[in-house]
């Protein structure tokens, strides 16, 4: 049985105080409802010069960490960039790769996020390998050709053992932000192909354990029936998450 796994990226919002306060508000809902806690597994995803802020308002609680991005090397000459190796250093678990505003806005490529895949496995942070079509995609019923594509390629030359600690999250480009959920049934049909391709690809035990989250406008006024879904294993939150109230209802609803 998975379990589910709600998770908060925050993406490039907040402040010092404010990501405090959030950690605090989510720790402080959870620790109000043990049940929930122990259903769902929980993380939140603050920008890079806060993490270490909510490690710290995150200490003793079942709260996971996560950064939203790494590079693939562990130290050297780039600028600019956060090493795996410094996420997991101050108190990451999880990291956040391939999300549709890194492969558009920033354009980058499934070879690069295997790249960074490899590097951040190899240094013991989970990661959360987003993949998602975009409208146009969509419209041109290419969307599951597009899954696979960027599920092969971000996975590319994993091991199975490396598999267990991949999580993916399939996030509609055309979801993200804009009020317009994927439906229930849309969001299974993709996870079941996923799950199916992660059976092809890694074998049927891997593709069984896999937790597959869906992220775009998950709010908690669809969170039941999109959670409710066999493949759908929890959620990616971006707008809701940044609300502790809306966040632990999102939570609540994966609990049932
Ligand atoms: P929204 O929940 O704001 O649509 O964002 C989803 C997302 O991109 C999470 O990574």
């Amino acid at each position: 049985m998975r379990k589910k796994f709600v998770a908060g990226n925050w993406k490039m919002n907040t402040d010092a105080a404010r990501a405090r306060e959030l950690a605090g508000q989510v720790v402080a809902g959870l620790a109000a409802q043990p049940a929930w806690a122990a259903k769902v597994q929980v993380a939140v995803c603050p920008p890079f010069p806060y993490l270490a802020t909510v490690a710290e308002a995150l200490k003793g609680s079942s709260v996971g960490l996560g950064a939203q991005n790494c590079h693939h090397e562990a130290a050297g000459a780039f600028t600019g960039e956060v090493s795996p190796v410094m996420a997991k250093d101050v108190g990451c678990h999880y990291v956040i790769l391939g999300h549709s505003e890194r492969r558009h806005k920033m354009g980058e490529t499934d070879a690069q996020i295997n790249q960074k895949a490899k590097a951040a496995l190899q240094h013991g942070l989970t990661v959360i390998l987003c993949v998602g079509e975009t409208l146009a995609e969509r419209q041109e019923q290419r969307t599951l050709k597009v899954l696979e594509e960027q599920f092969h390629g971000g996975c590319l030359g994993l091991g199975k053992d490396q598999m267990a600690k991949v999580v993916l999250a399939y996030e509609p480009v055309w979801a993200i932000g804009t009020g317009h959920n994927a439906t229930p049934e849309q969001a299974q049909e993709a996870h079941a192909f996923l799950r199916s391709r992660a059976a092809a690809e890694f074998g049927p035990e891997v593709a069984s354990r896999l937790q597959i989250l869906y992220g775009g406008s998950l709010v908690p006024d669809n969170a039941p029936q999109l959670l409710a879904q066999p493949d759908v294993d929890g959620g990616l939150i971006g707008g809701a998450s940044l609300d502790a109230g809306k966040f632990l209802k999102i939570i609540e609803a994966g609990a049932r």
